[in-house]
């Protein structure tokens, strides 16, 4: 049996390591321990993610909840170690961008033991982002790494990382997005919301540099006004954009636009069913560029840059000029030329990707 930890701690990553573990489970031949780091810890941002996604409860919670980035990376990395050392893994798996990832990449390194990096190769090129420095940290520290998009090989490449490492696989997000979809067409977040298929926008915001920056979010707060005076948009908040909205001077121009719906934020069934059924999503996430992309719908991401190029060059995605004035105009040009009608599936992302990591995995091992 090859033995394996798989980490996950934010709510980006419980999608991903759901569909490794059922692709880990049904293969045989691993045995499995699930640690949760407990960075997002509230119910709608954690565990509801688990009974949805079919993900078994972790076999630890390391409880690690917010803090400032430091702190936040030393507690999981403190946690994590007895954890590591305790369960002789084979193999560390850890997924996507968040302080999670790092903190338990760093921490299988220094013990020797061999790291998997899934969603490796992304890059935005933008240090100031939080996520960029722990993509680049943990892809350097990595056994094997796996890709989504052939950006993530040329870059690796570029940063002298072994090719013999590097495995382009797909995209494990999107397996559970495939293997969800027909569930969430039977949520009723439509009609609970009062809003009707193709005729409202979805909004998600949380990036600090969008979020923590009061202009930046005055801009934004500004295009949003122009843009309910036709559509609903509904926003289902982060819990740290709720803080930084209610610490501001904004609160009162937000809650003074009827047509912007502020909900909790939602379940994954019922998030999946809102994107699917929307004109059109504007978000400064990184999964959402992928998810609107395999659902066909335009996605404009209010960044100045995306580390996800593909759901531009193949998908809906365009990215916005971070100004009021932008973020209007793209809004009219979508109304006008409606969904991309070339846009196409980038490659592997079929439902697949978990397979083929397992399957890698196990091949390396015996190799
Ligand atoms: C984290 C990730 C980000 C990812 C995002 C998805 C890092 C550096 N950032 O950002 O890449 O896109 O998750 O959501 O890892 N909070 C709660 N309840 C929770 C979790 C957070 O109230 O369950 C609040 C706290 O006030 C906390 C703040 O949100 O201080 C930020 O949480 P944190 O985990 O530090 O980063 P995110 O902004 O969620």
């Amino acid at each position: 049996m090859t033995r394996i930890i798989c980490v996950c701690g934010a709510r980006p990553n419980f999608m991903k390591i759901a569909a490794i573990v059922r692709a880990l489970r049904s293969h045989g031949g691993f045995e499995t321990l699930l640690v949760h780091t407990g960075q997002h810890y509230d119910e709608n941002m954690s565990r509801t993610f688990f009974g949805e996604l079919g993900l078994p409860q972790p076999d630890i919670n390391m409880e690690v909840g917010s803090a400032s980035h430091s702190v936040q990376t030393a507690r999981i990395m403190e946690r994590f170690e007895p954890v590591a050392l305790d369960f002789q893994p084979d193999y560390v798996l850890v997924v996507g961008d968040v302080n999670s990832t790092i903190a338990c990449g760093l921490v299988a390194a220094k013990l020797g033991f061999k790291l998997i990096h899934v969603e490796a190769g992304l890059r935005s090129f933008d240090r100031t982002m939080p996520e960029e420095i722990n993509r680049v940290l943990t892809d350097s520290i990595s056994d094997l790494l796996f890709v989504t998009e052939q950006s993530g090989i040329d870059n690796l490449k570029k940063e002298g990382v072994d090719p013999a490492k590097i495995h382009f696989v797909g995209n494990v997000m999107i397996d559970t997005l495939l293997a969800n979809k027909s569930a969430a067409g039977k949520s009723d977040v439509l009609q609970r919301l009062g809003v009707s298929a193709g005729q409202y926008g979805v909004v998600t915001l949380h990036r600090p540099s969008n979020v923590d920056d009061m202009m930046m979010l005055g801009e934004i707060v500004s295009a949003f006004e122009e843009i309910e005076k036709e559509i609903k948009l509904v926003f289902p908040m982060h819990p740290r954009t709720r803080n930084r909205i209610g610490e501001s001077e904004l609160a009162g121009r937000i809650e003074a636009m009827k047509n912007l719906l502020l909900v909790e934020p939602l379940g994954y069934l019922d998030f999946l069913c809102l994107m699917s059924n929307a004109m059109l999503v504007l978000t400064d996430s990184g999964g959402i560029q992928e998810e609107t992309t395999v659902l066909g719908v335009p996605c404009m991401t209010l960044r100045k840059n995306t580390e996800r190029p593909v759901t531009i060059s193949d998908g809906t995605n365009r990215l916005v000029e971070m100004t009021s004035d932008g973020i209007v105009k793209a809004y009219r040009r979508i109304r006008q030329t409606g969904p991309n009608t070339k846009a196409k599936t980038p490659k592997f992302w079929d439902g697949r990707a978990a397979e083929r990591i397992v399957k890698i995995i196990s091949e390396t091992r015996d190799g």
